[in-house]
């Protein structure tokens, strides 16, 4: 009798830094044949398929979507694809009716499903539905090891009393001492544990975080060659994964073109500022863009753009939800006129825009896609992170990979003042060598860890799909 393929059911946390990296994931498990559906919320169902397309994904994906829960009229909307605060807030809960809907998706399914895989986000609700249903739950770590190796050591941390975490609090991850990067500075960590934190949000995280010990598996969006020690605390570690929860890196999670040579991610449709990055010189462009939700002040993005224009350096800006009206008088216009800049005011073609040859530097908050996908196409960074782990990811680009530049916050106001920026493009741009050379070095190791990324995938799903059959095998057994 023919063996029935794995019907693998993929649930990000729905805000675009989980669902895209989530969707390559799916992608990657449809070209190694297993069945995949992905289940995001209906009003999120358009920007996914976007995605899809713009990343060349596997058409075999099956997409379900989850309709009883949803944000208000007002949360949903969002003119240009980035998130909004206050649809940022709707996510941030536990939302166990999801888990009801997800259930009845699952029971519903053909074939039946073998394995759910879902974001760690959601744990407090999906471990039950795994658990209840007797299918196993394998962990998508969106964000990188050294963040994952925090995310199981808070339920030590827990049991230790040492939660909330003081601000000034330095923070130890046991294994990774040696990396140069621990202790980690309390706000380096993910600051989601913070004592000035809302109680609410801390229990959330907190929750989630204990929870994902029960997970059958976990796959990390990163890959050793950048992360070895947390990579190795988090799989042998017993003082942060005390259950053994069988670990494995699988990214760079990129689309497969993204390593193509010459011709990155062809599928992306044709836009202007693309255009306008053909008429630049060749690595003369720092590309400036915070990601999918995450908006400096005006104050900070005063020093910002005077900075950059002390600089004298070319720069395609992702100006989202108002950031435009806080850019100070006539910065744009003066650009314009001499041809040095462009505004993105919607969603930027992201991959595209770093594999092009006239970008030189990428100002990034750190979120932890945009810095695999810079990594991955050797685009040196200077690094302005804002919250979550981007903080600790900044250390990883600056003083352990040596592939950015940082920017230094001014004492008196914490505010990143406009010679420090004006120092950084400069110095990515024109004195870049020695962080491009490195970033070059990093470019080779993600394109190898790309290339190993299926094998990894697969040896995992079937040690949790073996392990559970043997488990299962096991009860039956008893019961009989
Ligand atoms: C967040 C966290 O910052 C991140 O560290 C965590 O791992 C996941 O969730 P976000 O803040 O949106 O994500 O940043 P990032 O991780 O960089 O993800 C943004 C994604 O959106 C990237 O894949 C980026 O290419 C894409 N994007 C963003 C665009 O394609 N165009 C845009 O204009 C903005």
């Amino acid at each position: 009798m023919e063996e029935e393929v794995p019907h693998l059911m993929v649930v990000p946390y729905s805000a675009q830094g989980h669902m895209i990296p989530a969707l390559v994931l799916a992608s990657r498990l449809a070209g190694l044949d297993f069945e995949v559906s992905y289940v995001c919320h209906d009003f999120r169902l358009e920007q996914v398929k976007r995605e899809a397309k713009a990343r060349a994904c596997n058409p075999h994906i099956k997409f379900q979507t989850l309709k009883k829960n949803f944000p208000s009229k007002e949360q949903q909307e969002s003119s240009s694809g980035h998130d909004s605060m206050e649809l940022m807030g709707w996510a941030f809960g536990f939302h166990p009716e999801d888990g009801v809907e997800l259930k009845e998706l699952i029971s519903a399914a053909n074939p039946p499903i073998s394995c759910i895989i879902t974001d760690n986000l959601l744990a407090s609700w999906a471990q039950d539905v795994a658990d209840e249903l007797n299918i196993p739950r394998i962990i998508f770590y969106p964000s990188p090891g050294m963040a994952l190796a925090f995310h199981f050591y808070v339920k030590n941390m827990l049991h230790q009393n040492k939660l909330p975490v003081r601000v000034q609090e330095l923070v130890r991850i046991p294994g990774i001492d040696s990396a140069g990067l621990s202790p980690l500075s309390s706000d380096q960590v993910i600051d989601l544990i913070l004592e000035t934190v809302p109680k609410v949000m801390r229990d959330f995280y907190v929750t989630n975080a204990v929870r994902d010990h029960e997970a059958a598996g976990v796959m990390c969006n990163t890959f050793a060659a950048i992360e070895e020690e947390a990579c190795i605390a988090v799989s042998e570690n017993p003082q942060i994964n005390p259950n053994k929860v069988p670990f494995v890196d699988i990214g760079p999670l990129l689309p497969d073109s993204y390593f193509a040579e010459d011709n990155a991610c062809e599928d992306y449709d044709k836009v202007e500022c693309l255009a306008w990055l053909d008429e630049q010189p060749t690595a003369s462009v720092v590309y400036i863009s915070f990601g999918s939700f995450a908006r400096a002040n005006r104050k900070q993005i005063e020093e910002l753009a005077l900075g950059l224009e002390a600089s004298e350096k070319r720069f395609l800006w992702v100006l989202h939800n108002g950031a435009e009206e806080l850019l100070p008088e006539g910065f744009l216009e003066r650009a314009t006129t001499n041809k040095t800049g462009m505004a993105v005011r919607k969603w930027a073609p992201q991959l595209l825009v770093l594999s092009h040859r006239a970008v030189g530097g990428f100002m990034t908050h750190c979120g932890w896609n945009s810095t695999m996908e810079s990594l991955s196409r050797g685009v040196p960074m200077i690094t302005m992170p804002f919250y979550g782990e981007q903080r600790g990811n900044a250390r990883i680009i600056v003083e352990h990979l040596g592939i950015g530049v940082g920017l230094a916050k001014d004492g008196k106001d914490g505010l990143i003042t406009r010679i420090a920026f004006e120092q950084a493009f400069r110095a990515v741009i024109d004195e870049g060598e020695l962080v491009r050379s490195k970033a070059a070095q990093v470019k080779q190791a993600a394109r190898a860890a790309f290339k190993v990324s299926p094998r990894k995938i697969k040896d995992l799903i079937n040690k949790v799909l073996e392990s559970n059959r043997s488990r299962q095998t096991g009860l039956q057994f008893k019961f009989f």
